[in-house]
Parts: structure tokens; sequence; C-alpha cells
């Protein structure tokens, strides 16, 4: 069943979205697949990759029984590329590439196959590719987060996921933080500003940022603006009462306090009965129920987040 389009050939970049969040079960393959459905539905070419290594399960949410060639014949086959490993799905403009069987030794892809994929996917002929990511903060989940253009955490109104979802950004804004001090060829004043993190007052990433700046004006400058295109948004999924309406902002308005970081929240999706049932007819929501309020709130956060480009 590989795809038989030709999606590689020089064409302009795909907008590469990484759907995350810290904690199972909240709604990331769901929201991923309603995200590509939509656009696909308007004709936008989608593919979906399902990184979810240790789980995947994109191929159910799109309908598809076992699928063919997956990630898994991707780490093992030296020759393949993520364009041979695409699948044709039931539906015009989408394509899954279908994550590892579940096999341990896939779940934890090699830093170089790790790699090879981040550096493929911006090479795949299409408009927007949507990387559905596991549970957790893992390296790999992490690393497939930050190599995306637009990175989205999902999170419930429930405690643990909130938690969760907090130890997520923490995590990858660290992870970002190493890597641009690491590039900048920084590292010491980083170990300065850490070892006298209690003296300083260091209690945040944000007085970690002014602690920096006052150290070092220029190199403190230059780490702020390349942290600076780090905003994720937030989508808040699964929400029935009034009062979690408004979790997503004070969510972002906490990040702002801790992180300094300016996430955007572009909607929240309200809980539908209607999503069980369709991935129990094995069926996506948007497919077996255009209308329902779940395929409402997802296409009017589709329309939010694809008007502007950042
Ligand atoms: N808006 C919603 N209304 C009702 N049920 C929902 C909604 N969103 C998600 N669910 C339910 O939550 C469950 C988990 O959804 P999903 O598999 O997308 O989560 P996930 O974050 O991808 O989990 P995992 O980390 O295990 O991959 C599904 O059974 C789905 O039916
Ligand atoms: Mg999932």
């Amino acid at each position: 069943m590989t795809g038989s389009v030709d999606l590689e050939h020089k064409a302009p970049r795909p907008r590469i979205w990484a759907i995350g969040g810290g904690k199972g079960g909240v709604g990331k393959s769901v929201f991923s697949t309603g995200m590509a459905m939509t656009l696909a539905q308007k004709g936008e070419r989608c593919i979906m990759l399902d990184a979810d290594l240790g789980g995947a399960n994109l191929h159910t949410f799109l309908g598809m029984s076992h699928p063919g060639r997956t990630l898994s014949d991707l780490f093992r086959n030296q020759s393949l590329g993520l364009k041979d490993i695409l699948l044709s799905t039931p539906f015009e403009n989408l394509w899954l590439i279908s994550g590892a069987r579940a096999m341990l030794d896939m779940a934890n892809p090699s830093y170089l196959q790790k790699m090879k994929v981040i550096r493929q996917i911006f090479s795949l002929n299409a408009d927007h590719i949507f990387i559905d990511l596991g549970a957790g903060s893992a390296f790999n989940v992490l690393d497939f987060f930050l190599a995306a253009h637009e990175g989205v955490v999902v999170v419930m109104p429930t405690p643990t996921s909130i938690e969760n979802a907090y130890h997520f950004l923490k995590a990858v804004y660290y992870r970002k933080l190493r890597k641009v001090v690491r590039e900048l060829k920084v590292e010491r004043l980083i170990d300065a500003a850490l070892s006298a993190k209690v003296k300083s007052g260091i209690r945040s990433p944000r007085d970690l940022m002014i602690d920096l700046q006052h150290r070092d004006p220029i190199i403190g400058e230059q780490i702020v603006r390349a942290m600076m295109p780090f905003r994720p948004r937030l989508i808040v999924n699964q929400v029935q009462r009034n009062e979690d309406r408004d979790l997503g902002k004070k969510i972002a308005l906490a990040c702002r306090d801790f992180f300094g970081i300016e996430m955007t929240v572009p909607g929240l999706i309200r809980t539908d009965e209607r999503v069980l049932m369709a991935l129990k007819s094995r069926r996506p929501v948007l497919e077996m129920f255009p209308n329902c309020p779940f395929a409402e709130d997802v296409r009017r956060i589709a329309q939010q987040m694809t008007r502007v480009r950042r």
C-alpha cells in the first residue's frame, strides 16, 4: 500500500507540526488526526508521522489495518528512506508514515536513526507534516518536538495532565537551551550562572536568562534571542466544565512567569462521546461525525493555527 504519489521532488518545504504533551491518553493522536483530516479536506497535502515509537497506533485512527512498511523497516534497512515507507490512507491528500512495530529495540532508536528520520522529514514534498509523539519526556520525544516548526502541547483539565505538561515544557526548554548554548559555544557562562544559582536567586529559566544578561550582556542577549522562537502552542482537550475554559490562559500565564516564554492558546476542545464511538468503529471522527463538537473545535483551531505562518 506504499503511496504512489511523487512526494519527494523539490518543492516548498512542508510546515512541520509536532504534537506532544507529556501525558498518555490526553488526545494527542485524535487531535493530530483531526488537524490532518481538516487540512487534507481543504486540499492540502498532509503526512502524518507516527513517532510514538513504543506504541504506534495512528493507523487505527485512520481506519487502516496492519500497516505495510513502518519506521522499523527504515531503522533496519539503511537503503530505505522515509518516502519509501509512505503509505496511502483511505483519504484524499493524506498519507501515513507508520510508527515502529511494538518491539523494544525499536522504541529507542539510536541517535543516528533518529537524526535520519528528522533530516528526511524536511525533504518530503507535502504542505503539512504532523508528528504524533508518544507520552513522556524522553530525549527522542523532545528532539522531534524541537525539530518541528510548530510545537503543540495537548493538555487535559486534570492535575496529573497539567503536571506532566509543565514537566514536558521544562524538559523541552532545557533541551533547547542546551542546544543553543552548544551552538554558541558558551557552556562556561551557563555553568557559572548555574553554580551560583542559589546565591544569585535563580529559581526559574526566566531568572536564569536575567542572570545571564547581567553576566554578559552580549552573549546573554544572543541566548535570549535564540530561545525566542520557542513558543509552543497549547491545546486544552476534553473540556467539560465552564471553569476549565480558562485553563489554557492560566497555564500560558504561568509559563510566561516561569520560563519567560509566550505560549499561544489557539482554542479548546470539548469532551465529545463521538470521539470514542469513531475510534471503536476505526474511523476518523471528522469523517464519521463531521459536524460534531469535536470536529467543530478542531476545525476552528486549525483555522486559527494556519492563519499566520510564524
Ligand atoms: N475531546 C474528546 N472527547 C472525548 N474523548 C476524547 C477526546 N479526546 C480524546 N478522547 C479519548 O481519549 C483517549 C485517548 O486519546 P488519544 O489516543 O488521542 O491520546 P494520546 O494522547 O495520543 O495517548 P497516547 O499517549 O497513549 O498515545 C481516546 O480513547 C479518545 O477516545
Ligand atoms: Mg497517541
